[in-house]
């Protein structure tokens, strides 16, 4: 009896030393990752030169990785900023939104990275702030029999999200469907925009699919019939994913070609546009502390 009640004793000390272990660590990581109770700020880039040089800028970074998708999870004045490496492509992207939002339950979502412009009065540099941001590769075709060929220029865009019937069928879906950036992104991003010394920053429409083009008369269409100013293949799946869970989200996309005023590819412009996306971080940061 005596003996049970010391292996009881001694299964409580121990359980109690575990717990106040583990209270610890877990104090240890809030202070390194900023106030728990702070909702972080994501910033999504596609491909490793959109994502690795503001990743660098953070403090106290750890790394977490689910799938493909990296998360560098740190701060930015003490507050908390998690990048992602998203991958390219619509689909990466939607998929690492809705981790990023089950997992860390952020405040804002920022995608940005490069783009290819359709405005023609846009240059390599210049920064396009989603004001909308649209999916031009949802789209129906018009109806044509065997043998009648095929017109993109017939083309209809196909609101994804006009109804929970067929979209084929729906006379409602036939319409461009535009995700509006939050204001309070827009606001901070326009309040750095001086800082910015490479080119303009304007506010304009984002298209995205995945696709890549290069026909001076596609661009034209989609920049007449949409108003796109930059095409890229990320912004409008980050988007749709966000409104879904109702979180705030902006694109930021720098032009790094621009086919329609021979702007040849220039790469060093996603770096630069990562040093501009850090300070509208930071200012947003200043107006939710
Ligand atoms: N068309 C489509 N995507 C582009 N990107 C840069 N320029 C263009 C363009 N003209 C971006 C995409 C993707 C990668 C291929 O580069 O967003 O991540």
């Amino acid at each position: 009896m005596k003996k049970q009640l010391r292996y009881a004793l001694l299964a409580i000390i121990t359980l109690l030393f575990l717990s106040f272990l583990a209270a610890c660590n877990s104090s240890a990581q809030s202070e390194t990752n900023g106030n728990s109770n702070q909702q972080p700020i994501i910033v999504q880039g596609p491909m490793p030169i959109e994502a690795e040089k503001f990743a660098k800028r953070l403090d106290n970074v750890k790394k977490e990785t689910s799938g493909t998708f990296e998360f560098y999870i740190g701060t930015v004045d003490d507050y908390p900023v998690i990048v992602t490496k998203t991958g390219k492509g619509m689909e990466n992207t939607a998929a690492a939104t809705a981790i990023a939002i089950e997992k860390y339950d952020p405040a804002a979502i920022i995608n940005q990275g490069t783009s290819g412009g359709h405005d023609p009065d846009l240059h390599v540099f210049d920064i396009v702030l989603g004001k909308r941001v649209t999916n031009i590769g949802s789209m129906k075709t018009a109806h044509k029999e065997d043998g009648e060929g095929m017109d993109p220029t017939d083309w209809i865009p196909m609101d994804l999200m006009a109804s929970e019937g067929s979209a084929g069928e729906d006379p409602d879906a036939e319409n461009i469907r535009y995700f509006e950036g939050d204001e309070d992104l827009l606001a901070a991003a326009n309040a750095v925009k001086e800082k910015y010394t490479k080119g303009e920053v304007v506010e304009g429409t984002i298209g995205s699919a995945d696709v890549w083009n290069n026909e001076v008369d596609r661009i034209q269409w989609f920049h007449e019939k949409y108003g796109t100013s930059v095409e890229e293949m990320e912004g409008a799946a980050g988007a749709q994913i966000a409104k879904a869970y109702d979180v705030p989200f902006l694109g930021i996309r720098v032009l790094s070609n621009n086919k329609v005023n021979d702007g040849e590819y220039n790469p060093n412009t996603a770096q630069a546009n990562q040093e501009y996306v850090y300070e509208v971080v930071k200012e947003y940061i200043s107006t939710i502390k």
